[in-house]
């Protein structure tokens, strides 16, 4: 997911409404806009913001799971989430590539995250703590991803809509792995049973508060749904993820920690509990677990890198002058 749109509502200037009117109509014809075209300056600062956002996410989305590469226990397992982890890595990429083509560099959306002005997705400032944990992203954290990214396949933008395409094929993979992680711990000891069903108690709230605020906090979310950014609101997303989760963790013989969640017959929905949203905020804020070591993790990892950015310029200087 990874993504919670934070618009900014823009009055036009009477000579400009006659473009706002026929760029939504564009909208409502369900044509793409492109990178050329004109659009109103809200427009691109939204998908500005939330794109960044996005792949801040998938960036620092890495560091809990590359944090177990070395302990996966097999080499099938290993490689798999070596790969897992790299696609994050080129998800990351390809949405700061569809973030550049709105006009805004690379470099200060980097420097933008390692100044701790942007934000990134709330969950990646938990612990993975067992390699149930790393089942369990794969299964719940990127369930919620495919959840909230499938219709941003959809979106009114180009770049970012395509872009999302294939990042949807590799998380349907991603929580393909970590489910069938949670399916052999849960056919497998009454201790790996168990350490399943502690990942999944700890794991289950943080995942249901990455969809974003309630649809009553969230007053910025009309405008993204008239541009078609958004196709559908956090809560209706929220259930969706719920309706076809609990399911799963039935077949797993799980119990999701929530002891108000109930079959609605009637409506066809599982009805859940209050959600915390002072916990949200708090590690929105950077009172999560490890907020200060993700940062930390990612300035060292720029720093680390300067030398391959140096020789990078280098070596593109000195193709220039061979080619002078
Ligand atoms: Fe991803
Ligand atoms: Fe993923």
């Amino acid at each position: 997911m990874y993504t919670q749109a934070l618009n900014t509502t823009e009055v036009a200037a009477p000579d400009e409404s006659e473009a706002l009117d026929r760029f939504q109509a564009r909208i409502d014809a369900e044509a793409r806009i492109e990178p050329n075209d004109w659009m109103p300056p809200a427009y691109r600062r939204t998908l500005i913001r939330q794109i960044s956002q996005h792949a801040h996410s998938e960036i620092v989305g890495m560091l809990p799971e590359g944090n177990w590469i070395t302990r996966a226990p097999s080499l099938r397992r290993k490689a798999a989430l070596l790969a897992k982890v790299q696609d994050e890595g080129g998800h990351g990429l390809y949405l700061y590539a569809a973030a550049e083509t709105l006009g805004v560099t690379r470099e200060e959306l980097v420097e933008q995250l390692l100044d701790g002005r942007a934000k990134y997705s709330s969950i990646f400032n938990y612990p993975t703590l067992s390699w149930a944990d790393i089942g369990t992203v794969g299964w719940l954290v990127d369930g919620a991803a495919i959840m909230n990214q499938i219709p941003l396949c959809r979106c009114s933008y180009g770049p970012y809509a395509r872009a999302m395409i294939r990042i949807c094929k590799e998380e349907s993979f991603h929580q393909r792995q970590g489910f069938e992680i949670m399916a052999t711990l849960c056919q497998g000891s009454a201790e790996q049973k168990a350490m399943a069903q502690d990942a999944l108690d700890r794991w289950w709230w943080p995942v249901l508060m990455m969809f974003g605020p309630p649809d009553a906090d969230s007053q910025h979310s009309d405008t993204s749904m008239r541009w078609k950014i958004k196709r559908f609101t956090n809560d209706e997303l929220r259930q969706k993820f719920v309706d076809a989760t609990v399911p799963q963790a039935q077949y797993l013989g799980l119990t999701i920690p929530d002891p108000d969640l109930r079959f609605d017959a009637a409506e066809g929905h599982w009805v859940f509990g209050k959600i915390d949203w002072t916990e949200f905020r708090r590690v929105l804020a950077g009172g999560g677990k490890c907020n200060r070591e993700r940062m930390a993790a990612r300035r060292q990892a720029h720093e680390d890198g300067a030398w391959v950015r140096a020789a990078a310029l280098a070596h593109a200087a000195k193709q220039r002058a061979k080619a002078a």
